[in-house]
């Protein structure tokens, strides 16, 4: 390869996990990950319940630090950051099970991150807010309510609407169709795809739904013991002869990844 190529090679990482270790006391959780997404690219994560899909993006996000490793985005070290709330400025986030604040209605919710991290006046960041509730395809008459009385396909939309409210360049869904019916679970896939669509954003996607994983991935990797066992994309997963892959998409009881 020329080193220009290489050089384009390297810059078009949107985020770059090199060698990265985490213990939780003595749970050895993490055990040498190395990952890399492009601009751009949509990122699937997959793996067993309690592997660290969460633990590796809330690293990501700078929320938690790394026993060991780097993590760059943009090609800067979040770990050695002079501004780390610059960087996460970048980054917007679908908790697991939508973790909408339950004090504030759901418009308050939308702006929390325009008003927090944006420093936007209230009028402006509700303007936005109003915008992005609007591009979930929530009535305007949702925005008062708090997140208890919305059913669960509406706290899902309001979550994606905050997750989008500060237009971030990297998006982080962490099961965003969990508990959502098969119908719903398609129209929050098709609303993300717009949405990230719209905003060029690069984005990394926890889940265990197959289907959302073959609507959404360009590609996808499997974690296992602290390790990405295996990467590729939709059609290489397909064909591929991984038998611990091959077990974690069949939903098989016995296999590779249920050996101890
Ligand atoms: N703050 C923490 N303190 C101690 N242990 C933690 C902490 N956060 C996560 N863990 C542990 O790390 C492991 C991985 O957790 P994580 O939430 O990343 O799992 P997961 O792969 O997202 O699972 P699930 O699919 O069930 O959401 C679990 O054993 C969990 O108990
Ligand atoms: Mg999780």
């Amino acid at each position: 390869m020329e080193p220009t190529a290489i050089k384009e090679n390297l810059e078009s990482n949107k985020i770059e996990i090199k060698n990265i270790f985490k213990s939780f006391g003595e749970k050895k959780v993490l055990n040498d990950i190395n990952l890399s997404v492009k601009k751009n690219e949509s990122l699937v994560i997959i793996g067993g319940s309690g592997t660290g899909k969460s633990v590796l993006i809330k690293l990501i996000m700078g929320l938690i630090n790394p026993d060991q490793g780097e993590i760059l985005i943009d090609g800067e070290d979040l770990c050695k950051a002079k501004d780390i709330n610059m960087m996460r400025r970048k980054m917007g986030m679908l908790f697991q099970g939508g973790a909408l604040f339950d004090s504030m209605t759901i418009l308050e919710n939308v702006a929390f991150g325009l008003r927090q991290g944006q420093n936007k006046s209230k009028k402006e960041a509700h303007e936005i807010a109003y915008e992005k509730l609007n591009a979930v395809e929530l009535d305007e008459r949702v925005s008062h309510l708090y997140p208890s009385e919305l059913s669960g396909g509406m706290q899902k939309r309001a979550a994606l609407a905050r997750a989008i409210a500060t237009n971030p360049e990297i998006i982080f869904f962490d099961e965003p169709t969990t508990g959502l019916d098969p119908i719903l679970s398609g129209t929050i896939n098709n609303l993300m795809k717009k949405c990230v669509r719209e905003l060029g954003a690069t984005t990394i996607t926890i889940t265990h739904d197959m289907k959302s994983l073959r609507n959404i991935a360009d590609t996808v990797a499997l974690i296992h013991q602290g390790q990405i066992l295996w990467t590729g994309s939709i059609h290489e997963m397909d064909n591929s002869s991984n038998e611990a892959l091959k077990q974690f998409i069949s939903g098989s009881p016995n296999g590779p990844l249920t050996q101890n």
